[in-house]
C-alpha cells in the first residue's frame, strides 16, 4: 500500500512545479507525524477508491463520532472485499475494518457500529449497508432519504437484518 502510494506521489512530483512539490512534501511530513502520534487510536482501516467522495463523507461522519480512520487505496478493492468475506450482495463503495477484524461495509451510521461493537453477536463478521442509500451518512442530498436495512454479515455467509433505518432521524 505504502509503496504504491509513494510511487504515485513520486510521479506526481515529477510532473509538478516546485511549489506543488514543496506543498506535497509538507503534507507528507504532516501525515507522518500524525500517524506516529495516533497509531494506538486508529480504530478503522478504511479501504476505498481514490476518487470516492461519498466515502470521505462517511469517514468525516465517523470522525465526528470519535472514530479515527486510516485510509487505504488498494489497487484491487474488490479483491480486498472478497478476502474479508464481504459477499457481493452486501457490497458498497468502501470497507472498514477494526483491529479486532470486524468489517463495516458502506454507509453504516456510527450509532449502529457502536451498538455492534458494544456486544458483537456470535458468529458475526460485521455490518453492511449494501448499495448507497440516499440520505445515509456521506450520502446526504438535501432532505432526500431512502429507507434502508443494516445487514448483519455473518462469517458463515448468512445474514440477518440488524436494524431498519426508516428515517434520517433514526441515524442519529
Ligand atoms: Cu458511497
Ligand atoms: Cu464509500
Amino acid at each position: 500500500m505504502m509503496t504504491s502510494f509513494f510511487a504515485q506521489c513520486r510521479s506526481m512530483l515529477a510532473e509538478s512545479s516546485f511549489a506543488t512539490a514543496l506543498a506535497f512534501t509538507v503534507s507528507l511530513l504532516g501525515m507522518g507525524s500524525l500517524t506516529a502520534q495516533s497509531i494506538d487510536d486508529i480504530t478503522l482501516n478504511v479501504y476505498k477508491d481514490v476518487n470516492c467522495g461519498c466515502c470521505v463523507g462517511w469517514i468525516d461522519h465517523m470522525h465526528d463520532k470519535g472514530f479515527a480512520s486510516k485510509i487505504n487505496h488498494p489497487r484491487n478493492l474488490n479483491g480486498v472485499k472478497h478476502d474479508l468475506g464481504v459477499l457481493p450482495e452486501w457490497q458498497s463503495c468502501h470497507t472498514a475494518v477494526t483491529k479486532e477484524g470486524f468489517v463495516f461495509e458502506g454507509h453504516v451510521p456510527a450509532k449502529f457500529i457502536e451498538q455492534f461493537l458494544a456486544a458483537p453477536p456470535e458468529g458475526a463478521l460485521g455490518l453492511a449497508v449494501p448499495g448507497m442509500p440516499l440520505g445515509s451518512p456521506g450520502m446526504e442530498m438535501g432532505e432526500r432519504f431512502t429507507p434502508y436495512d443494516i445487514v448483519q454479515m455473518n462469517k458463515d455467509g448468512s445474514s440477518r437484518v440488524f436494524a431498519h433505518v426508516g428515517s434520517a432521524a433514526a441515524q442519529k
